[in-house]
């Protein structure tokens, strides 16, 4: 089994990766980013949706949305947000790997670093190439990851972040000559331990744009925030957008 497909990494974790604050910040840039606006009636694909973090705002501004993700415990989660909030959505068990609706979508989101899960690399690519043939020509593709230029500026750092009585500890390893991440995440609380890793690829901005082309996507850029500013000294996430031909 992927560490991915462990439950116990997500739900155990949720409190850390999904507090609501993030719930909150996703609703702020689907209203404000030029990266993420969409139109009424626009087919929106989120790929590893998780708890609907975006799949939410994103119906909120009546796009038709479709959260796939591979975590029954995760789809749970997303169908009471989606309740909470008031908004239909549509939301798929399946694998990023295989999952394709050919011609069906405007924009596909994967948001998170919810990209390089695969120790495989034919299966980070299928998941763009998938994403690719998911699209109607001139649909976008958005992937937000962590660039590994902006790791390279905190790596190694301490971090720590109270949660819901508890403080959870995480340390970042760069492994294979900076080509991949294990992250240990330990969550205290009281006499209570838990443990996880997380490991993904790690992808400059040249890496990830030619992974892009390699999937077939024209126009690919790289942007620093979702408020388009440019991947450079600044930047604080890596997202690369590419455009079906
Ligand atoms: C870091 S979370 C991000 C969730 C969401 N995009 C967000 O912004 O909150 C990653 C998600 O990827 C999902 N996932 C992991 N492996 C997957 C796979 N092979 N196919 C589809 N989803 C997967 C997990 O279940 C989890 O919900």
């Amino acid at each position: 089994m992927g560490w991915y497909e462990d439950d116990d990494v997500w739900v155990g974790f949720a409190d850390v990766m999904f507090p609501p604050r993030r719930a909150a910040e996703a609703q702020r840039l689907v209203a404000t980013s030029p990266l993420l606006k969409v139109a009424g009636g626009d087919r929106v694909l989120d790929l590893a949706c998780g708890p609907a973090t975006h799949v939410v705002p994103l119906a909120a501004q009546g796009a038709e949305v479709t959260g796939v993700d591979l975590s029954m415990a995760m789809l749970a989660l997303a169908r009471a947000a989606c309740e909470r909030a008031g908004v239909t959505a549509r939301l798929v068990r399946a694998d990023m790997r295989e999952f394709v609706e050919r011609d069906s979508y405007d924009l596909v989101v994967n948001m998170y670093t919810s990209f390089g899960y695969f120790t495989d690399p034919g299966d980070n690519l299928a998941v763009l190439r998938n994403a690719n043939a998911s699209l109607v020509p001139g649909g976008r593709m958005l992937v937000d990851v962590l660039g590994k230029e902006v790791l390279a500026g905190w790596v190694g750092r301490p971090q720590a972040v109270d949660v819901d009585g508890g403080t959870v500890f995480m340390r970042d390893t760069i492994l294979e000559d900076w080509t991949r991440l294990r992250t240990d995440w330990t969550y205290v609380r009281g006499t209570e331990i838990r443990r996880t890793s997380i490991h993904c690829v790690l992808y400059s901005a040249a890496e990830l744009r030619a992974l892009f082309q390699a999937a077939g996507f024209t126009e690919v850029e790289c942007f620093g925030d979702f408020d388009g500013s440019p991947y450079d000294n600044h930047a604080r996430r890596l997202i690369v957008r590419g455009t079906r031909a």
